[in-house]
């Protein structure tokens, strides 16, 4: 194998983006994450529709930010780090194309935010996701506070990101982490056929699709309250709304008209 830390190559329209660092389990230092955002940079220019991102070796898809590099980094510094980090996930999920993780062993902390970068995620049998930040006495910082809690809601999240629990690939489905358990040694190819699915239907439209669904994640909890409020208003220039509330006050039932 090339020592490229990230390797890039195309078959039938779908690229296979590995990441190439086994002997260190696959960690993102700076050289793997310039790596990918140029692999991406360069699907993105190729027209690619489809790419699978994995991780070299048995034993991880990746096992996060690499962390001897990240050691000595002064705050600054970090927050530069988990900024590009950041930058280069926001590239994945932007991608135009639908892209996969194909996951096999661990994909923890740095590893498990990059998964959830793609749109979906294969687990093999013996996947483990988790974010173990917090035994090294930081936070996810490549997107992880942000994306688990879209993926499984707020509270499984905060269990996840407090504990470090690893989760097992079966959990991994059932929680909404990834989206099926193959065997293992079989993800890519599984990833594969997925995209060689997808890669028959309108490219504009899953593209817009993929646009249209990632358009509720981009929402604040501001702007959702500034929207509920703004249709909460809304309710009062309906009949319905006149009629709902009279009946109430004047204990009937409501006969509302849909106006
Ligand atoms: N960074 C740098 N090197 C790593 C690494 C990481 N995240 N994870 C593993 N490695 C290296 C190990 O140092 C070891 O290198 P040497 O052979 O040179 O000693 C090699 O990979 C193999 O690892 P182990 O010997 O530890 O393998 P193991 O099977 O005993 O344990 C493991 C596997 C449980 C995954 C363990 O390696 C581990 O806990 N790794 C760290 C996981 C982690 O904490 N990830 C989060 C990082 S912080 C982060 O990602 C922040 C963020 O959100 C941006």
């Amino acid at each position: 194998m090339s020592d490229d830390v990230v390797l890039y190559e195309v078959s039938d329209g779908i690229a296979v983006v590995t990441i190439n660092r086994p002997k260190a389990l696959n960690a993102l230092n700076s050289a793997v994450l310039a790596g990918l955002g140029a692999a991406f940079r360069r699907a993105g220019e190729e027209g690619v529709r489809g790419v699978v991102l994995t991780g070299a070796g048995p034993k991880a898809f990746v096992a996060g930010a690499d962390i001897a590099e990240m050691k000595d980094l002064t705050s600054e510094q970090a927050e530069g780090f988990a900024r590009s980090g950041q930058a280069v996930f926001d590239r994945i999920a932007n991608f135009a194309g639908v892209v996969v993780a194909a996951v096999g062993g661990f994909a923890l902390g740095g590893g498990m935010e990059l998964a959830m970068a793609c749109d979906l995620i294969i687990a093999a049998e013996n996947a483990r996701f988790g974010q173990p930040e917090v035994n090294l006495g930081v936070i996810p910082g490549f997107g992880g506070t942000q994306r688990l809690v879209r993926l499984v809601g707020v509270q499984r999240a905060r269990e996840l990101v407090f504990t470090a629990r690893m989760v097992k690939a079966p959990e991994a489905v059932t929680l909404g982490i990834a989206l099926e358990v193959v065997e293992a040694g079989t993800a890519v190819d599984r990833a594969k056929a997925i995209l060689g699915g997808i890669a028959t239907k309108g490219p504009l439209a899953i593209e817009y699709a993929k646009k249209a669904v990632n358009g509720h994640l981009d929402g604040t909890l501001a702007d959702g309250l500034a929207n509920e409020a703004s249709l909460f208003g809304a309710c009062f220039l309906t009949e319905d709304q006149t009629e709902g509330m009279t009946a109430f006050v004047e204990k009937r039932a409501a006969s509302f008209r849909g106006a």
